[in-house]
């Protein structure tokens, strides 16, 4: 379709002689003070029988046969144009019979609201831990889901036959015979090693969120496929303390400063040494009592943590005699649950259970 076609045609130039009937037209409408005189101004105008518009209708056929088309396009255009003023002038009087057939946009209805949606839950989260762990120098970093087996486990130090494997045990991408193999990786630690490639052997600070997999049984703490954030920071003098004290105030900028965190001896293959990290339960008094979150305990796990080990900090390509690191990593599922105290994992994602707006609406 051409413009032309979709752009109405424009009235066409009234004669000189309808143009001052309009504007006549125009002040008689306006001067009338109410329904009354309007209405009789109408009769004056557009009356059937002894209206002016309509009599310039009658004098078409009084006219030579070239001017007829012109005059009659002109006086077409005519009425219209007056009924138009009809209209307004008995809008503006308030009471109208308004012709409903035309398309015209009422002013007084009420707007039609627009459903705007909302970022997800997680998504909330991790821009929660992102935005605190940014206030601590960290920048962000992304790494891909299909991850090769090496990143995710060797450059780890994760050997493939211990039992510190399972853990981290995953899904594997079919690849040809002899190709690189690929699995869904299983956590973000692979993207430490990807990171340190790219940034030694300048200091280093970032964390990386990202979605994980493992083929995990299902139920109300477990899922195939959940988020996690890691962090990672690397320079020539960051000690033990380095890594308490980013927790520490990672975790009152996510839970509140009232929080206490503990540190708990632990085992990763990529940190030594290694420490759970609790967080005191913000849900009841710090002795427990009958708190169905912490199980009366108090406390609550948020992550794992450790010092890079040498074996990772070369394979990333910083020279462990010169270079030492903190990681840390967290389930954003985890960290989402524990603070709007939701009970069951699978009301995330899951396909039965999850994704329902009704859920999801409420944060
Ligand atoms: N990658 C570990 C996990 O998925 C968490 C972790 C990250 C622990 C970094 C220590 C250091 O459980």
């Amino acid at each position: 379709m051409s413009d032309a076609e979709i752009i109405p045609d424009p009235l066409p130039d009234l004669l000189e002689e309808h143009v001052r009937l309009l504007e006549e037209v125009r002040a008689a409408f306006s001067s009338a003070a109410d329904d009354k005189a309007l209405e009789a101004a109408r009769v004056k105008y557009l009356g059937r029988k002894a209206g002016l518009v309509q009599a310039e209708f009658d004098r078409i056929k009084t006219l030579p046969g070239e001017e007829r088309r012109a005059f009659g396009k002109s006086a077409n255009a005519l009425r219209q144009a007056v009924e138009r003023e009809l209209a307004a002038a008995r809008i503006g009087h308030g009471t109208s019979e308004i012709d409903i057939s035309a398309p015209r946009l009422d002013m007084t209805l009420p707007g039609r609201a627009r459903e705007l949606g909302h970022r997800h839950v997680l998504s909330q989260t991790t821009e929660l831990l992102v935005n605190v762990a940014a206030t601590l120098g960290f920048s962000v970093a992304e790494g891909p889901e299909v991850e090769s087996e090496f990143n995710n486990f060797d450059a780890l130090n994760i050997p493939r036959e211990h039992p510190s494997y399972d853990p981290f045990d995953t899904f594997y991408i079919e690849t040809p015979e002899g190709a690189e193999k690929l699995v869904l990786r299983s956590h973000t630690s692979p993207v430490q090693i990807r990171e340190m490639k790219r940034h030694a052997p300048e200091p280093l600070r970032v964390v990386v969120p990202g979605r994980t997999y493992r083929p995990d049984k299902v139920d109300a703490t477990h899922y195939h496929t959940f988020h996690q954030l890691e962090g990672l920071a690397v320079d020539s003098d960051i000690t033990f303390q380095d890594l308490k004290y980013t927790l520490d105030l990672f975790a009152k900028g996510v839970f509140g400063e009232e929080t206490l965190t503990r540190f708990r001896p632990s085992y990763f293959p990529f940190t030594e040494p290694s420490a759970e990290v609790d967080v005191s339960c913000p849900f009841c008094a710090r002795d427990g009592g009958a708190c169905p979150v912490c199980k009366a305990t108090g406390w609550l796990e948020i992550l794992g943590s450790g010092m890079v080990h040498p074996k990772v900090l070369s394979n990333g390509g910083y020279d462990p005699e010169d270079f030492t690191g903190f990681a840390f990593g967290m389930g954003v599922e985890r960290i989402a649950m524990l603070r709007h105290g939701i009970r069951d994992i699978r009301l995330f994602i899951d396909p039965e259970r999850g994704n329902d707006l009704r859920f999801l609406e409420q944060f």
